[in-house]
């Protein structure tokens, strides 16, 4: 007898392990002159939302780029399941861990569906050709980023936020059980990030996905993660749950500003409030 998949989780990847994903001693630079990230630990707990904040240039896709084995780094270790992510092949990466880039640039020409079929290459080889299985989890990723009427539209046509959800259309398919998205929600409209908000949530509490996303906007972080890291300088300045980490000091320490903060109206959550620069 075959089960039928309950879950978008279980549609794309038809597995349910969860890995683990954690940084060691970790140091990034960019040539011998422009380190970045030193020595930096990092445990990102599994299950959860965990949203990355810090100011421009404090090293958040930096990291990202890291923790998916797209920047080497020259001390120090990323370890993925218990595995350096660099002795691991490619296609098992690829199967494990999805990753939104902040600016992904798309062949010309390039269909919608074409672009987020690219999401199941590391589930499909020679001997593994396209099944039905794949045609699921593409139609499934499509219907999740409301991108069903647009599918047949190239890519570099698309409206910023568009593109934008064709791309986390593309990470959704791949399946994989952890996603690692750089700012999934820059170039929407404030009802479409919301969308991808909650589209992150229902795919973290219903297909039990692990996430990582940098945020700009605190508010939203606070609202739909669970875990919290703040980077400044590379470093991470603190870490935790929404509402123990973000403080009008942290805030001043992170970005430089003044701030009040308050229980969000609908959620409770913390709100920041900005007033002015720190002096
Ligand atoms: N390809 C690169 N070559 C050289 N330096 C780089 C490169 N990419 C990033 N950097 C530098 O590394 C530092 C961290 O950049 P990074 O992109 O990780 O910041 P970020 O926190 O993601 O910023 P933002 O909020 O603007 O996206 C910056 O000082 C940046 O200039
Ligand atoms: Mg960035």
């Amino acid at each position: 007898m075959t089960s039928t998949p309950s879950t978008l989780r279980e549609t794309v990847t038809g597995t349910t392990s969860v890995p683990s994903l954690r940084a060691a001693g970790l140091r990034l630079a960019y040539g011998p002159d422009r380190v970045v990230v030193q020595d930096l630990d990092l445990e990102l707990p599994h299950g959860a939302v965990t949203a990355v904040i810090g100011a421009n240039g404090s090293g958040k896709s930096t990291v990202l780029r890291a923790l998916a084995r797209l920047l080497r780094p020259s001390s120090g270790h990323v370890l993925l399941d218990g595995h350096d992510v660099h002795h691991l092949r490619t296609r098992e990466v690829a199967k494990r861990l999805g990753l939104l880039p902040q600016s992904p640039v798309s062949p010309e020409g390039l269909t919608v569906r074409d672009l987020v079929r690219r999401g199941r290459t590391p589930h499909t080889s020679l001997l593994r050709q396209w099944s039905e299985k794949d045609e699921a989890a593409l139609s499934a990723a499509l219907e999740a980023t409301d991108l069903v009427d647009l599918a047949d539209e190239a890519v570099d046509a698309l409206s910023g936020g568009q593109r934008q959800r064709a791309w986390l259309a593309l990470v959704i398919a791949q399946g994989t059980p952890w996603l690692l998205l750089d700012e999934p929600t820059t170039f929407l409209d404030i009802a479409h990030q919301i969308d991808v908000l909650q589209l992150v949530q229902r795919l973290n509490r219903e297909d039990g996905r692990s996430v990582v996303m940098v945020l700009h906007d605190l508010n939203q972080a606070c609202r739909y993660a669970d875990h919290l890291v703040a980077l400044r300088a590379g470093a991470v300045v603190a870490s935790g749950p929404p509402a123990e980490v973000v403080t009008e000091d942290l805030v001043a320490t992170v970005f430089d500003l003044r701030s009040r903060i308050v229980p969000d109206p609908v959620t409770g959550t913390p709100l920041v409030v900005p007033i002015g620069r720190a002096v």
